[in-house]
């Protein structure tokens, strides 16, 4: 809450993890630097940390496999170069995104293409399927904002075309789908744990798959190109790539195995605050919640409204910011939007070759990508208004924060 709100000096950071970092995280720091065990595979004495966060990260998403990496930026692009995208390949991803899964797909040489979204705000099943070619080697799902996408329709269309498909679970860390955790129905699945997300090292990020080989092949390329053997690289392994230098260190390690732990108690605190919240709010003229596919699998830390059109939604956003903290008209909302992609829309290439985009085999994929590519997207982002909610909200503080929206929205929208 800003000026004018009942602002409490206790009121919790925008950042989710953040405000569930105790003295666990700090003990398991300190045991790091007491034993100078600084490095994930070896040390002083043997590492511990990042080893038990992959093995409560297989335990509690219910994989074979947990790779824990340097970022969410970096297990998008371990897991498509595993994945072999390159030149000649189309990859889709959804008009609201995070920069990241298209640069990780740029970082391949292979082509973005921008699928809409519906009003669940995550992919449109029925737009992916037009956008299938015969070039399409990969698709990827983002659950945004916190909440998972449909995936039986993804999935549906995905095994119909027999196209992997890598689940971007950065935003929506701890949620589910119809009983079963995001990242776990596509061939492989990616989180973050840096400082916005819903359990936090500052940096770090996880790769999960069920795929024997395919863990082979993430392990060698998300360091050295062969995969480690207990301590040190295989280097005769049968699986020979380029490694990228993404590995976790321990210190990360140590504060992001604690905060997965607290991951199922952050979400549902989240969760709860974000539905009494829309409770509070009750009907609002003229104002719709974003769908969720699964309220039971939302992970809560934002709120979606949709207003009838973008007048209206401007209108409420101008009287909103003055009361309720971290708010974005979506369209807005920076890196989060193909279109504000500045690097993509204007094809910047990687190299003075200006590959990816002028590679022979990815003639004939190239698209436009300014605003107006996914005109069901752009109507939705000018219509629409992001909120944070913040992690550790009291009864109280969800209260205020319902008034706050509640007032905004009636001052907007009063008749003149
Ligand atoms: C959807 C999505 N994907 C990927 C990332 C990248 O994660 P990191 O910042 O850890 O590189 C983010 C981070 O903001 C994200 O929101």
């Amino acid at each position: 809450m800003q000026k004018g709100a009942t602002v409490k000096t206790d009121w919790p950071c925008e950042f989710p993890g953040v405000n569930w970092l105790g003295k666990e995280e700090e003990k398991a720091v300190l045991d790091v630097v007491r034993k100078g065990s600084l490095f994930r595979y070896y040390g002083p004495e043997a590492p511990t940390h990042v080893a038990q966060l992959e093995g409560w990260a297989r335990q509690y998403y219910g994989v074979e496999h947990a790779l824990a990496v340097n970022s969410g930026t970096g297990a998008l692009c371990t897991a498509m170069s595993a994945l072999g995208i390159g030149p000649g390949c189309e990859v889709i991803v959804p008009a609201f995104l995070w920069v990241s899964t298209v640069t990780a797909i740029v970082q391949c040489n292979a082509i973005p293409v921008v699928c809409e979204i519906d009003d669940t705000f995550n992919l449109d099943a029925a737009d992916l399927r037009r956008k299938i070619t015969p070039r399409t080697k990969l698709i990827v799902v983002v659950h945004m904002a916190g909440a998972p996408c449909d995936m039986a329709a993804v999935m549906q269309v995905a095994d119909e075309h027999r196209i992997p498909v890598l689940e971007d679970c950065a935003q929506c860390n701890g949620g589910s789908f119809r009983g079963c955790k995001v990242g776990t129905f596509g061939r492989v699945g990616i989180f973050s744990l840096q400082i916005n997300k819903n359990a936090t090292a500052g940096e770090g990020g996880l790769v999960v798959t069920g795929d024997d080989a395919l863990y082979q092949r993430l392990v060698a390329a998300h360091d050295v190109g062969v995969p480690w053997e207990k301590n040190a690289p295989n280097e005769t392994s049968d699986v020979q790539l380029w490694g990228q230098g993404r590995r976790m260190s321990e210190l990360a390690g140590a504060v992001a195995n604690v905060q997965l732990r607290r991951l199922p108690d952050i979400v549902a605190h989240m969760r709860a605050s974000k539905q009494r919240i829309k409770d509070a709010l009750g009907r609002l003229p003229g104002v719709s919640f974003r769908r969720l596919t699964d309220p039971d699998g939302d992970t809560g830390p934002f709120l979606i409204l949709c207003l009838e059109d973008e007048s209206r939604a401007r209108a409420v956003l101008e009287v909103m910011k003055k009361d309720v903290r971290n708010v974005w008209c979506l369209r807005e909302y920076g890196l989060h939007i193909y279109h504000n992609i500045g690097a993509l829309v204007r094809k910047v290439p990687l190299s003075p070759a200006g590959n990816p985009w002028s590679l022979p085999q990815n003639a004939g994929s190239v698209r436009e990508y300014g605003r107006g590519a996914c005109p069901q997207s752009d109507a939705l982002f000018a219509r629409s208004i992001l909120i944070t909610i913040p992690s550790r909200l009291t009864r109280a503080q969800e209260k205020e924060m319902a008034r706050a929206i509640r007032a905004s929205i009636a001052d907007a929208t009063a008749p003149r």
